[in-house]
């Protein structure tokens, strides 16, 4: 094994754009973070020492982290936060895994601006399913915020209300163009004619969902979640926060007379969703070959689908497929140990704001809140998997988590009187290898919407999806164990249900949320604690020396 070295200084960095300059969180004082490159079998020993006031920690997004849970990351679960002026050192091999993910901070809105690129090689001499690319580029979504993210948060916590929304959509953390004082800031991807480029396409933005497209170019979408698909061409596509994805793009055989803009807007279904204009980079042939290089050339502008367009979104999702051939077989669990059905959705919480005469600003004066199972998940005070391998669980987290809703209601009809949540820190507890089926539908509380849900730890299959509420004796027949789509992140549609399966075969616990930051706040997470198995390589490594002490 190659073991490659990295340095992460969490560090203040005054970074301005659209006329505003601020001191933002950043990985060396990059923003976005460095990125990190290594190949399908690598260790990674990543150091990181936080030299800024608050607390940090960091997710390798989409890392199965096999046996290695305490290099996952999220604050209090896997690890305590680092502390000021302490590290920690992230040891893990990447096992089984090609393709694009990222690194964000894990904690509070941090990764705001704490993010970057973790691009993964096939093994030397194994090559791409597809044609070798002449270059890759990877184009990281984000959200700009002229504010503190931080103040944003704790204020929306506090009065219970909806959190201000970000300012821009960024690509490679600019803006673009159509932003107020953003034109120098501006992505711009100087391609060739008559060459294929690999895109690896990442969405860190906290918030929403977005469609991409660039005007007068296909796109061939050859992967997603690091797992290879198979390929499909597609002029717009769409990718959810916490989800990236591999794409080709064939460039014209003759200099265009034209360049051409690349956009992304949102795809809007609720609350915490909004269109906050449009970011927007720019595709450039090189044009040194061309007889008038100094005349200005047209732009331009694709045209993207409508912030609702729920159909475009449905039909885009049904044509992901694995790859499932010979080399890289699908390996859906066929057989069901343990069925689980989870509603996930909004609700409210009883208003307990302590400033006397103020209301809060929650639905009729309650706070937001948000569940699975009707459960809205506390944040413990210590990490879950220390306790858990201490056996000082008492106190910390109950493992009786409900399988399914406690009173089932019409998830799809007339929104229940009582939206109130129950809090609690709760896990489901798993033996070693247990393949799991599991349900995930929308409540439509607060309005339907489409959430997507993230599983740290492992891949699943997304099995089937459907609108309305799940019927467990019709949907399953339609059900897709040939070659549904691997990943680790699902949008759950709005007014609809997903189905994924996963065998559980990694020891550890397992952070599960929906990736809209705002939902993890008010509480849309849970986890799952997957014991050892019997046999010594089915067991839980033991805890790094270094790991930071609540
Ligand atoms: Cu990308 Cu738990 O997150």
């Amino acid at each position: 094994t190659t073991t490659r070295h990295y340095n992460f200084e969490i560090k203040m960095q005054n970074v301005t754009r659209l006329c505003h300059t601020k001191s933002i969180v950043t990985v060396n004082g990059k923003f976005p973070g460095p990125r990190i490159v290594a190949r399908e079998g690598d260790r990674l020993l990543i150091k990181v020492v936080n030299n800024v006031p608050n607390n940090i920690s960091i997710h390798w997004h989409g890392i199965r982290q096999l046996r290695s849970g305490w290099a996952d990351g999220p604050a209090y679960i896997t690890q305590c936060p680092i502390q000021s002026g302490q590290s920690y050192v992230y040891n893990y091999t990447i096992i089984g895994q090609r393709g694009t993910l990222f690194w964000h901070a894990h904690i509070s809105w941090l990764r705001s601006t704490l993010y970057g690129p973790i691009i993964i090689l096939p093994k030397l001499g194994v090559p791409y399913p597809f044609p070798k690319p002449h270059k890759e580029m990877p184009i990281i979504f984000g959200e700009w915020w002229n504010v503190d993210t931080e103040a944003v948060i704790s204020q929306a916590l506090q009065t219970g209300g909806g959190p201000n929304v970000s300012d821009a959509y960024t690509m490679n953390g600019l803006p673009g163009p159509f932003y107020n004082c953003s034109t120098k800031d501006t992505l711009k991807l100087k391609v060739k004619p008559g060459k294929t480029y690999l895109l690896r396409l990442i969405n860190a933005a906290l918030n929403d969902e977005l469609f991409f497209s660039i005007a007068n170019h296909s796109l061939t979408i050859v992967d997603v979640d690091a797992v290879y698909i198979k390929p499909f061409k597609t002029n717009t596509l769409i990718i959810a926060p916490g989800q990236t994805s591999n794409v080709l793009l064939q460039t014209k055989s003759n200099f265009p007379n034209a360049k051409f803009y690349m956009l992304a807007r949102p795809y809007v279904t609720g609350q915490g969703t909004f269109d906050n204009s449009t970011v927007a980079g720019i595709l450039e042939y090189d044009d040194h070959q061309q007889k008038n290089p100094k005349k200005t050339l047209p732009i331009y502008k694709p045209n993207l689908p409508s912030l609702n367009d729920t159909s475009f979104v449905t039909n885009f999702t049904k044509k992901l497929r694995s790859l499932a051939n010979s080399q890289f077989p699908a390996n859906v669990p066929q057989k069901i140990d343990k069925k689980f059905f989870f509603t996930v959705g909004l609700g409210t919480n009883p208003c307990s704001n302590n400033k006397k005469n103020q209301t809060c600003q929650g639905p009729n004066g309650t706070m937001f809140a948000a569940s699975i199972n009707n459960v809205s998940f506390i944040m413990p005070n210590v990490a879950l998997l220390q306790s858990h391998y201490k056996g000082q669980s008492n106190g910390v987290y109950s493992p009786f988590f409900p399988n399914s809703p406690l009173i089932p209601f019409n998830y799809t009809g007339n929104p229940p009187n009582n939206t109130m949540v129950g809090n609690g820190t709760k896990v489901v507890v798993l033996p070693f290898n247990t393949s799991v089926e599991l349900i995930m539908q929308d409540t439509s509380i607060l309005g339907a919407e489409s959430h997507p849900l993230h599983l740290h730890g492992f891949n699943f299959f997304v099995v089937g999806q459907g609108f309305g509420n799940f019927d467990p004796n019709k949907d399953p027949q339609n059900f897709n164990l040939v070659d549904p789509v691997e990943r680790n992140t699902v949008g759950v549609p709005a007014g609809g249900w997903v189905a994924i399966r996963f065998l559980a075969d990694n020891p550890g616990v397992w952070f599960m949320h929906c990736h809209l930051e705002v939902h993890t706040s008010w509480g849309l997470k849970m986890a799952w604690l997957v014991l050892d198995g019997k046999l010594p390589n089915q067991k839980l490594l033991p805890p790094p020396a270094d790991l930071p002490k609540c």
